[in-house]
C-alpha cells in the first residue's frame, strides 16, 4: 500500500455532540491529524492525502473559514520544523491561490523546506475541488492542442493524469472517511476510480492510530480485481 486519502469529517457534530462551537472540533480534529501521520509512517505508507478545506467549502459562513484558516497556519507554524525533522515531505493541492496570503507563504516556506524529504509525502488538499482540477487538465491540454503542440490522439487517460495537481503522485489505494456519510464530497474523483473504501462512523475528531491500522486490515480483505479476473 503506497497511499492512503483521507476525508476528514465530522467536526462540527462532535463538537455539536458536547456543546462546543464547531471550531472546536476542527481544534480537537488536529490531534487525529497527528495521530495518522505517525501510524502512516510506521506502516511504511509513502503518501498520506488529507482533505482538508474543498472547494465548496468557501460557502461557509466567514468566521468559520477564517477558524479554519487560522488553525491551518498554526498547524504549518508549528509542524513545519518537526516535518523535515521526520523527512516528511509535504505538498499541497487544490486552488492555492485562493488562500490567503500568510497561508500561502507557509505552505510555499514549508514546501520548499522538504522538498527533497523521502520517507513519506504528506499531502493537503486545501481549497480542493476535483471537478475544478479536471476541468483544469481538459483546458490546459485543449490550450496545448490549439497551440499545435500535441495531436488529438496524444489526449490519453494518461496525459490526462499528467495535467493534474496530482501528476507526481500514484492513485490512492485507499480512501477513508469519517462520520458516516456515504459520498466523495468532489475529492479526488479521477484518481479514486480503483481505490478501495473504508467508511468509519466515528467522528474525525475521534479517529485514532487504531482507527487507521483496522481501515488497513479491512483493505488487506479486500480483493482488488481492476476490472479483471
Ligand atoms: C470536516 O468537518 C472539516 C471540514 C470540512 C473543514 P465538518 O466541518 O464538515 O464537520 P461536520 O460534517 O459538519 O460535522
Ligand atoms: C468534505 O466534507 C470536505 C472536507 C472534509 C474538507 P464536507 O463536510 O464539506 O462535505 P459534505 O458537505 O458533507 O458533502
Ligand atoms: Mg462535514
Amino acid at each position: 500500500m503506497q497511499h492512503i486519502a483521507i476525508i476528514m469529517d465530522g467536526n462540527g457534530r462532535w463538537a455539536k455532540e458536547r456543546g462546543l462551537p464547531r471550531a472546536q472540533g476542527h481544534r480537537a480534529g488536529a490531534e487525529s491529524v497527528r495521530e495518522v501521520m505517525e501510524a502512516c509512517k510506521e506502516l511504511g505508507v509513502k503518501y498520506l492525502t488529507l482533505y482538508a478545506f474543498s472547494s465548496e467549502n468557501w460557502s461557509r459562513p466567514e468566521a468559520e473559514i477564517k477558524a479554519l484558516m487560522a488553525l491551518l497556519d498554526r498547524f504549518l507554524d508549528e509542524k513545519g520544523k518537526e516535518l523535515d525533522k521526520q523527512n516528511v515531505r509535504l505538498q499541497a493541492i487544490g486552488q492555492i491561490d485562493r488562500l490567503p496570503k500568510s497561508t500561502r507563504d507557509r505552505l510555499t516556506k514549508i514546501q520548499e523546506r522538504t522538498k527533497n524529504n523521502d520517507s513519506m509525502t504528506l499531502v493537503l488538499a486545501l481549497s480542493y475541488g476535483s471537478r475544478e482540477e479536471i476541468t483544469a487538465s481538459a483546458r490546459s491540454i485543449a490550450e496545448a492542442a490549439l497551440a499545435g503542440e500535441i495531436t488529438l490522439d496524444e489526449i490519453t487517460p494518461e496525459l490526462f493524469s499528467k495535467h493534474l495537481y496530482t501528476s507526481e503522485i500514484p492513485d490512492p489505494d485507499l480512501l477513508i472517511r469519517t462520520s458516516g456519510e456515504m459520498r466523495i464530497s468532489n475529492f479526488l474523483l479521477w484518481q479514486i476510480s480503483y481505490s478501495e473504501i473504508v467508511i468509519v462512523k466515528k467522528m474525525w475528531p475521534d479517529f485514532r492510530q487504531g482507527d487507521l491500522f483496522a481501515a488497513v486490515e479491512e483493505y488487506k480483505t479486500r480483493h482488488r480485481r481492476f476490472g479483471a479476473l
